[in-house]
């Protein structure tokens, strides 16, 4: 066993450093963590500031378990730091928390070295397995309250997890170690050598940062999860899946989740998403969509519809002000398990004061979409946003047209909220609020082929060593997903007098996907976006950092190139009356 921590390096230091870390973490345990430094981005809207690592756990008791195992760009150097450790041969169980590719990546290959091995998993999990691995395996398929002895003390007993953030997962506890292993849950996009958590500074906005993006559209999931947690026992470390390993601020960032996911689950307004695990693209979509509805305030609610419990839907249907529904699978094992839920969805249905979503899947034979939508209508449904209709292999295009269609839909459920909240400010203060002023700006970015345009008014100079400014934009807004750290990004100026079209026209309400830029003259800036022809003045810039203030996301950036077109005019300004909205 490995008594100090030990560094392999990468071969390939040209490319993207990756390196590999084992430490003992308690007795008989031991961390292979994969370290990613350089990975800049998970899904388009989760840009990454600090790299990210990939978790995975060696326990040896009498028998042996492996929790979790790398990403495929590690093969070599994981593959090589699971033989420094252990003879694979001898590995008696691997452990799944959840079957995304970031963990599950080389599983094939381990269960190559150790054919013996037993995949625990839940069943979800095994049955996307035996389409992944491509061989045949040993399985035992676990659910919350089950137990494993590996002998010494090491009894292993497991918690499903659902929809953090994967509809498979589970938690493992060992109850000899206290360990409690999370895979995605607390975990972060954090790489360093620290395998624990000492600097709580260092890392405690990358934690909130991958919290808003991972688990807060599932948030009432996270308390119930975190339900089931309190009645294991005492739990001293929780080995994650990314970043550092929690122990010294435990209960610190814990505590934290549990506040988070409470005041999120406190909202009245509640979406449902009904969706098929494992089928087609319906995990991801499902996600890309609850993740637009949750940056409106809204409450999601995800249902497999493989496991879904009639009683309980019954009673979310009957609550949720909004329903959206993937299209199941119409033949073969998989209908049968589904249709009977969709049949008790649309049998709880109220109608007039529900909205509703449908998007395909892509599983190969999907029910047809239209007939779903016109059942919706019948029952006196609106849509919320036009059926989203999946072609070809998903790219990060259609998600981010999943991501505005749930925003569309959680604004359109939250205007009743943001009305009672509007008229609650005391009018002194707000009238007050209402004093500050700004000029007129148009931000435009372009990432890949995805484009976006924003009115703003609320910008600021905020450093001249570098040359910086800061922009308030709201949680909602679809280009936040464009203004990522690292990302670049135009702010264009508007002129006193000559901005009224181009206020108009950006103010209008854009359909999920729509170009932002249909008749609007443009020409491309250095950095890759559209700078406005009609602009009095732009500045090209570079997103550095962000801090989050609640409802709005403040941005700085550097300011890398710019020009004014007309010397003579002047910014237009743009003066309120009341401050608590725009
Ligand atoms: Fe870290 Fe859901 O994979």
């Amino acid at each position: 066993m490995t008594l100090a921590a030990a560094t392999v390096e990468s071969a390939a230091v040209e490319q993207a450093r990756l390196t590999v870390r084992v430490e003992d973490i308690a007795p008989e345990t031991t961390t292979i963590r994969s370290l990613d430094w350089d990975r800049d981005r998970f899904d388009i809207e989760f840009g990454l500031q600090n790299g990210t690592t990939y978790n995975s756990y060696l326990i040896r008791g009498e028998k042996v378990a492996l929790v979790d195992t790398s990403h495929a760009k590690f093969r070599q150097l994981y593959l090589d730091a699971l033989r420094g450790e252990i003879d694979p041969a001898t590995i008696d169980y691997i452990v799944i928390s959840h079957t995304e590719p970031d963990h599950s990546g080389l599983v094939a290959d381990v269960l190559e070295l150790a054919p013996q091995a037993t995949i625990v998993a839940a069943k979800v999990a095994i049955q996307f397995l035996e389409g992944f691995v491509h061989r045949n395996f040993d399985r035992q398929v676990v659910k919350s309250g089950d137990t494993l002895d590996l002998g010494d003390g090491h009894v292993l007993e497991f918690v499903n997890a659902p929809n953090l953030h994967w509809p498979d997962s589970i938690f493992t506890y060992d109850r000899k170690t206290q360990t409690l292993y999370t895979c995605d849950a607390f975990g972060m996009h954090y790489c360093s050598d620290d395998t624990f958590d000492e600097k709580l500074g260092d890392f405690e906005a990358d934690y909130r940062f991958y919290y808003e993006c991972l688990m807060a559209p599932n948030a009432r999931s996270v308390v119930s999860a975190m339900k089931r947690m309190q009645k294991l026992g005492e739990i001293t470390t929780i080995a994650n899946g990314h970043g550092p390993l929690l122990r010294h601020n435990l209960n610190e960032l814990t505590g934290r989740y549990w506040n988070w996911s409470n005041e999120k689950a406190d909202s009245e307004t509640v979406a449902a998403v009904f969706y098929t695990s494992g089928y087609g693209y319906s995990d991801r979509i499902s996600q890309a969509i609850a993740h637009g509805i949750s940056k409106t305030g809204v409450v999601v609610e995800m249902v497999d519809l493989k496991v879904a419990d009639p009683h309980d839907v019954n009673e979310l249907v009957g609550r949720a002000t909004g329903i959206i529904l993937g299209t199941p699978p119409a033949s073969g094992e998989l209908a049968k398990e589904t249709l009977d839920a969709v049949g008790t969805m649309f049998a709880a249905i109220k109608g007039r004061k529900q909205t509703f979503g449908l998007f395909e899947c892509y599983g190969g034979d999907d029910e047809p979409i239209d007939p779903l939508a016109r059942k919706f209508r019948d029952l006196g449904l609106k849509p919320a946003f036009a059926p989203i209709r999946v072609k070809d292999e998903p790219d990060e295009q259609l998600y981010q047209v999943c991501d505005e269609a749930g925003t569309d839909l959680g604004q359109f459920l939250a205007r009743k909220d943001a009305l009672k909240k509007m008229k609650s400010l005391d009018s002194d203060l707000d009238k007050a609020l209402g004093r500050l002023s700004g000029g007129l700006y148009i931000i435009t970015a372009q990432k890949g082929d995805i484009t976006s345009g924003m009115l703003a008014s609320w910008v600021s100079q905020a450093s001249f060593k570098p040359l910086g400014l800061s922009i308030a934009v709201a949680k909602d807004r679809a280009i936040e997903s464009l203004m990522q750290v690292g990302d670049r990004f135009v702010l264009n100026v508007l002129e006193e007098g000559n901005y009224q079209h181009l206020m108009k026209h950006f103010l209008k309400r854009f359909p999920p996907g729509a170009d932002r830029f249909e008749g609007v003259d443009t020409r491309t800036a250095a950095n890759g976006s559209p700078v406005l022809a009609d602009a009095l003045a732009y500045v090209e810039c570079e997103v550095t950092s962000r801090m989050d203030c609640e409802d709005h996301w403040l941005v700085y950036s550097t300011v890398e190139e710019g020009k004014v077109s007309n010397e003579d005019a002047r910014t237009a300004i743009h003066h309120r009356k009341v401050g608590n909205h725009y």
